[in-house]
Parts: C-alpha cells; sequence; structure tokens
C-alpha cells in the first residue's frame, strides 16, 4: 500500500501530477491517490478528478483516485503529502501583482512584495496542514510545491515536526535547456546550483562529466543559450554583463539585475495582455474546458504554457528518491545546515542534495561568490523576516520584511503597499 495525498488537488496542474505517477508506477506503485481540496474547490476538483481517474484507467494502472473535501480522512496514514495550493486563487495572486505596480514595483507573485504577501496568506494554512499531518500521518513526509516555496518550506521547518522538502520547477528548466544546448539527455547533466528558490546560480556545469562550464557560459554571452521560464518576460542580458556574471541564473535573477525593465515589462504587460495571473486565468480557463472533454485521457500539451510545466519531473523523481532509498541528487529547499557558511544554518536555501528514505542531505557548497553574496543574504533576511511576520502577524515585522527586500525602492513604499494588501487581504489572514 502506497497513499499519496494531493492538496491543492483541485489545480489545473494535477494532470501533470497524475502523468509523472503513471510514468513511475513501476518503481513507484501508488495504490491510493486523494486529491483533497476544499469547498470552494469542489467543481474544479471534480473535473481535473475525473480526468485523472481517465488517465490512469487507460495507461491501464490500478492505481485508485479518490477525490476528497475531508482532509482528515485524506490524510490518515499516508505516506506522502504534496501541496500545491493557493489560498484565495487567482484573485488573490492578481492582486499581489496588481498593488505594487501602482507604485512602480515589481508585481510578481514569488519575487518582490507579491511574494510576501502570498507567504502572509499561505504559511498560517500549510502550517495547520502541518497540525494536522502530525495527528493523521505523522511520518509523512511533505513535498511543498506551494509557492512562494523556499519562504513556505522555512516556515514548515521552522515551526512543525513534519518531514518537508520544498520543491520549484526551476532547476529542472534550467537542466533541460542546458541538455537541449548540447543535444544530450538530462542525465548527462550536472550542474552546481546554489541559491535561495526562485534565485538560483549554476556556477559549474558538466556533460557527461566533462567541465563545460566556460563554453556553456560562453553560449549565454552570444544568446544562443538562456533560461527562459513562460511566466517571465523574455529579456535577455547583454552579452558583457553575461559575461561578467559568469554564472547560469534562473530566470528571476533578472527581476533583481534588471529592475527597472522588469518593471516596465510588467507594467506594459499588465496595461495590454494583463498580468501574468491574468493570463494565467484564461489558459486555465482553457485547460478546463479541454479537461471536461470526456475523451480526453492524457495530459494536454495546452500545459506546458504554464510556467511549472514538467513539474512532475521535480515531484515524482523527488519521491521516488525517497520511496526507494535511491540517494539521487535533485535541487530541492531544505535546510542549509552548514551547506553554506554564508548564511545561517537554520535557514532554507536551494541546492543539489543527496535524496534518500530519511529526506534531503544538501552538498556543501562553501563560500557564496561575492558578487552575488549580497543578494543572497538581503533576500534571505528578508525571507526570515516574512516567516515570522505570517507567523505572529506582527505589523512591525511586516512592514520591515517588505522594507528590506531589494526590490523595494522606499519605507514609505512599503508602508503603502502593505497597507493596501493587508486591507483586500483581511479575510485570508488570521494572524493579523
Ligand atoms: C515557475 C515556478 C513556479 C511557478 C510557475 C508559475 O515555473 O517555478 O514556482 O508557480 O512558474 O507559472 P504560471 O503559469 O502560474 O505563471
Ligand atoms: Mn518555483
Amino acid at each position: 500500500k502506497l497513499k499519496i495525498v494531493t492538496i491543492g488537488g483541485g489545480s489545473s496542474y494535477t494532470p501533470e501530477l497524475i502523468d509523472g505517477f503513471i510514468k513511475r508506477y513501476d518503481e513507484l506503485p501508488v495504490t491510493d491517490y486523494y486529491l483533497l481540496d476544499i469547498e470552494e474547490g469542489k467543481e474544479k476538483l471534480e473535473i481535473v478528478g475525473k480526468l485523472a481517474q481517465r488517465m490512469v484507467k487507460e495507461a491501464g494502472i490500478p492505481m485508485n483516485i479518490h477525490l476528497s473535501l475531508d482532509r482528515a480522512e485524506a490524510l490518515k496514514d499516508a505516506d506522502f503529502v504534496t501541496t500545491q495550493l493557493r489560498v484565495g486563487f487567482l484573485d488573490a495572486r492578481i492582486n499581489d501583482e496588481k498593488i505594487p505596480l501602482k507604485y512602480g514595483v515589481l508585481g510578481q507573485e514569488t519575487t518582490g512584495p507579491g511574494g510576501f504577501m502570498k507567504a502572509q496568506r499561505t504559511i498560517p494554512v500549510l502550517l495547520d496542514i502541518c497540525r494536522d499531518m502530525e495527528k493523521y500521518c505523522p511520518d509523512a513526509w511533505l513535498i511543498n510545491f506551494t509557492n512562494p516555496a523556499g519562504i513556505v518550506t522555512e516556515a514548515i521547518t521552522r515551526h512543525s515536526n513534519i518531514k518537508s522538502i520544498g520543491i520549484c520547477s526551476g532547476a529542472n528548466s534550467m537542466l533541460m535547456d542546458i541538455a537541449k544546448a548540447y543535444e544530450v539527455e538530462k542525465k548527462d547533466v550536472y550542474a552546481r546550483i546554489m541559491g535561495l528558490n526562485h534565485l538560483i546560480f549554476a556556477d559549474q556545469i558538466f556533460i557527461k562529466g566533462e567541465d563545460y562550464t566556460d563554453d556553456f557560459m560562453a553560449k549565454l554571452a552570444q544568446g544562443s543559450a538562456s533560461n527562459s521560464l513562460k511566466n517571465i518576460p523574455d529579456i535577455g542580458f547583454s552579452s558583457r554583463f553575461a559575461k561578467a556574471l559568469h554564472m547560469y541564473p534562473i530566470s528571476y535573477l533578472k527581476y533583481f539585475f534588471l529592475t527597472r525593465e522588469m518593471v516596465e515589462a510588467a507594467q506594459i504587460d499588465a496595461s495590454t495582455k494583463g498580468t501574468r495571473g491574468e493570463q494565467t486565468r484564461e489558459i486555465e480557463h482553457r485547460l478546463f474546458e479541454l479537461y471536461q472533454d470526456e475523451h480526453l485521457s492524457h495530459k494536454p500539451k495546452e500545459l506546458e504554457k504554464r510556467g511549472g510545466a514538467w513539474y512532475s519531473d521535480t515531484a515524482c523523481s523527488i519521491i521516488s528518491s525517497i520511496f526507494n532509498d535511491k540517494k539521487e541528487i535533485h535541487v530541492v529547499n531544505t535546510v542549509n545546515n552548514g551547506a553554506t557558511p554564508d548564511l545561517p544554518d537554520h535557514v532554507t536555501l536551494e541546492t543539489n542534495a543527496v535524496i534518500d528514505r530519511n529526506g534531503a542531505h544538501p552538498l556543501a557548497y562553501g563560500r557564496l561568490p561575492v558578487k552575488i553574496r549580497g543578494l543572497i543574504q538581503s533576500v534571505k533576511a528578508y525571507e526570515e523576516l516574512t516567516v515570522e511576520a505570517a507567523v505572529t502577524g506582527d505589523y512591525s515585522t511586516a512592514l520591515m520584511a517588505l522594507t528590506i527586500n531589494p526590490l523595494v525602492p522606499s519605507a514609505t513604499l512599503a508602508e503603502k503597499i502593505l497597507d493596501e494588501y493587508l486591507e483586500v487581504n483581511q479575510r485570508y489572514l488570521p494572524q493579523y
């Protein structure tokens, strides 16, 4: 018996996950798969749940897919719990994006103030889930994809006893980009990756064990390789800058190193095609139309338009590595524990780690390169205060968190953004 629960089971991403579990059924024979959602998500859960049932049937796999609105029932004796929920649904994301943009500050769901706000709504819910897990499945693993994944994972590791790993599709997309550039398979690529969630860098790149770091950095500088996530405006670095950086960053780094251009791009998008949240609402709408088609019994191509495309590769292979004690290396969000002495030991970072039945063991990295050290440390300090604010609901902590975020240019703006945020999010903020 192997029981998996996905919280936020009604998400449009669910077919991505089911597809991943179907592909890996031989090594990960899931007997019971619970898709759990809340009352407001019931309609979506029904639609996507039925598609999931058709998918396993079509694949001829004896996996029982259960749809549930009852958290206790779903969690009882689970082995793995994955979370992909969005408190307040896409409407809340769109508020997160639009409010800072009015003040010329980046409005994005995880980077900048948007990530702060999303954390304030999400952390109380995730900690509540952890309390229930402590009751109903204390030994289960929590694999958290809920954004801001790094910050949420830090809250879980600091404020609960549940074993958890935070995941993101970003590193996988970087590895896929490298594999594509050399026409090799992803398993032939090793990248030394370090940083924070949505703020990672690869500073060494190996193809079939050979060092291609300089070669790949040259490709980046020439513009013949890049990390392009679907959800991020496609503005490139100049070749001189790429050469100076000499690291392969996740696309999200552009928010920090091309701040002005990226805010402008976000503002233009907002007034023409809509914010990413608004665009996503349309993609989702189309996805759910497709999902309702009773002849559809596989993951549709349209899902690749989402930023988290291929996220099941990350989620399912990590779960398999735990379940099968594989000791594979994956990029995950986990506690630093000395991997770099340039960050406190207890904070979470995103880095390569050996994954076995006891969880994630980060590889030692050592000192962070000076050129990115300050940014990573500042963002981490902002993240630590963000967790503290989400747990305590303390206004001063929240204001300091936003103010020290490198993307917020002044305390006055931080205050304005925070006040508007708190007002429109009131119903999701029991702690304030
Ligand atoms: C990326 C990130 C995810 C994020 C997603 C957004 O791949 O890794 O953390 O949720 O994109 O995609 P969306 O289609 O919702 O804008
Ligand atoms: Mn992510």
